[in-house]
């Protein structure tokens, strides 16, 4: 199968067109907005964005409720808007990524009316009824608490339509092979239009079987693979970044053991024990989940990542782990969502604390696979509570101290620009940090740099070395003969490790890419150093010529 791995060694941008840019006043951002802040995130140096639902939507569900899957929502441009991006991207060497909805439509999506409408209609079966409210209606939401049923009765038709999301996103029939090259022909439509690939939304819902006498879902894995085959047909190096919130002994269904399904998944696993490692200094979990996701198909990558647009799931801790990540990150009940998760941005979270919020991204950064960072994560961006549900994280990228944080010139953004408190605009914002060389957006941009000359990460093994203390995480990685230490301290004190690489003589120095501490081995063999609070190393064993070295291999 062609492959191209570029996705290995890269570094994800992740936004939504509809709050970054707003070029022409009327409080919605648009492709012309994106367009003009492209030089902005080619000098961050992301290499790939992944564009949250754009198309045609009565924007129910933040775009992922699609009307018009071959359409931009006229809110944000044009198609050719879409194009011109595409292009400007392309040309500061940033590939586009895309969200790709297709479980369900929007129930205003032409289909559905069609459907709904007449029970002869050849959309009918592009669906999934039933005559009667089938036993299970109110089991399997996926927004418990806010989304009732997962069967609703449609009046029009009188029967009953599945939805595993809200009820005006009714599930398409994807077992239907109508609906399935209906899919394809999305994917190639946009494609042929510029992108790299698809983030692909909810896929284990995508590849269920459905249906009323359904008790419990078998998944159709060979769709996964008739999705990749087409992709790959068509343009060799695109890609689709699977969103699929799995148990580890599932992933490499999704993966394919050839490596012939999806070529990235999320690693939902290792972020909830992240959460819980940052919260209780206990990396054990962590180490262990890094373990059960280990394994993957060579051309696999994982998508590691902190915070997303969704609340933070904590589906998958035991209950003590999920208490203790609720407690320290999000204590009170309006912080929390769905039964489950903490709906706030990363630097409230933590309290604003820059000590560990640089230790939580240097994480992001380091662990096996590439790191998706969400916009506004640069510059520490905060979260408004008094927004529903997952909106209060997915406010307006805050660009300037300028009214309405230089986002829109309009008087009513599209949602609120967080403007009181420690996390408002006139204080948080791009154009302060760009002019302080120690602010949250200069160290992004070198930590991105870091990240992109250190292939060993994305590429190579890793292994954790043990220092015999569980709020410290060493892990070595190796590729082409280069070796990588990353040191990253839970701890809210310092403490002073000491460790050895058993089967590495190169290692008797190891050279610190980020800052001054370079470390040489005591007379036993071992290394040791003090870490600062929430401290974190990025070393390179075998001398000071490490970029030579690399680039002669
Ligand atoms: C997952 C997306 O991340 C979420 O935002 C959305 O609500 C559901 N899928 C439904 O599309």
């Amino acid at each position: 199968m062609i492959n191209d791995l570029w996705y290995k060694n890269a570094v994800v941008y992740c936004l939504s067109v509809e709050t970054f840019m707003d070029s022409n006043g009327d409080g919605v951002g648009d492709f012309q907005g994106l367009q003009r802040r492209l030089d902005y995130l080619a000098g961050l140096g992301i290499t790939a964005i992944w564009l949250m639902p754009f198309q045609t939507s009565p924007g129910r569900d933040d775009g992922y409720d699609v009307s018009d899957y071959y359409n931009v929502d006229p809110r944000y441009g044009t198609l050719g808007d879409f194009v011109e991006f595409t292009h400007g991207a392309k040309q500061r060497g940033i590939r586009v990524l895309i969200d790709l909805v297709v479980n369900h439509t929007s129930d205003e999506h032409p289909w559905f009316k069609e459907a709904r409408a007449d029970k002869d209609s050849r959309y009918r079966d592009w669906y999934v009824w039933s005559k009667t409210k089938p036993e299970n209606a109110d089991e399997g939401m996926v927004f418990p608490g806010v989304q009732k049923s997962t069967w609703t009765r449609d009046k029009q038709s009188g029967e009953y339509y599945f939805h595993r999301f809200y009820d005006f996103q009714p599930d398409l029939n994807t077992a239907n092979p109508l609906v399935q090259a209906e899919i394809l022909k999305i994917m190639g439509f946009w494609i042929q239009l510029g992108v790299s690939g698809f983030r692909m939304d909810a896929v284990p819902f995508v590849i269920a079987e459905k249906g009323a006498d359904v008790k419990k879902p078998r998944e159709q894995f060979e769709m996964l693979r008739a999705f990749r085959e087409f992709l790959q047909w068509r343009k060799g190096d695109s890609i689709i970044l699977a969103e699929a919130n799995v148990v580890p002994k599932e992933n490499l269904e999704y993966f394919g053991d050839d490596g012939d399904r999806m070529q990235m998944m999320f690693n939902f696993h290792v972020n909830q024990a992240l959460f819980y490692a940052m919260a209780s200094a206990d990396t054990r979990p962590l180490v262990k989940a890094m373990r059960d996701t280990e394994r993957r198909p060579k051309t696999g990558q994982w998508g590691v990542f902190l915070r997303n647009h969704d609340e933070l799931d904590l589906g998958r801790l035991t209950e003590s782990q999920r208490q203790t990540v609720f407690s320290a990150f999000g204590p009170e009940k309006d912080m929390q969502l769905y039964d489950r998760g903490i709906r706030r941005r990363l630097a409230p979270m933590l309290g604003g604390d820059v000590r560990r919020l640089k230790l939580a991204y240097s994480l992001m950064y380091s662990l096996p696979g590439t790191p998706v960072l969400r916009y506004g994560d640069e510059i520490g961006m905060g979260d408004d509570l008094t927004l529903p549900e997952r909106n209060c994280a997915r406010t307006p990228m805050q660009w300037s101290n300028e009214p309405q944080g230089g986002f829109t010139k309009g008087e009513k953004p599209v949602l609120p620009v967080i403007s009181d408190g420690p996390y408002g605009y006139d204080h948080v914002n791009v154009a302060f940090q760009r002019r302080d060389s120690e602010s949250m957006l200069n160290w992004t941009e070198r930590m991105i740099r870091m990240r992109k000359e250190a292939p060993e990460i994305g590429w190579g093994e890793f292994a954790v070395i043990d220092c015999d203390d569980p709020g410290v995480l060493i892990l070595r990685y190796e590729w082409r003969r280069n070796v990588l230490a990353i040191i990253h301290s839970f701890h809210d004190k310092p403490v002073e490790i000491s460790f050895r690489f058993e089967d590495n003589e190169d290692a008797s120095v190891l050279i610190d890419i980020l800052d001054g501490h370079d470390n040489h081995i005591d007379q036993g063999g071992k290394h040791r150093m003090v870490l600062e609070p929430y401290g974190f190393r990025w070393y390179r064993s075998g001398g000071l010529d490490y970029l030579l070295k690399r680039s002669e291999v």
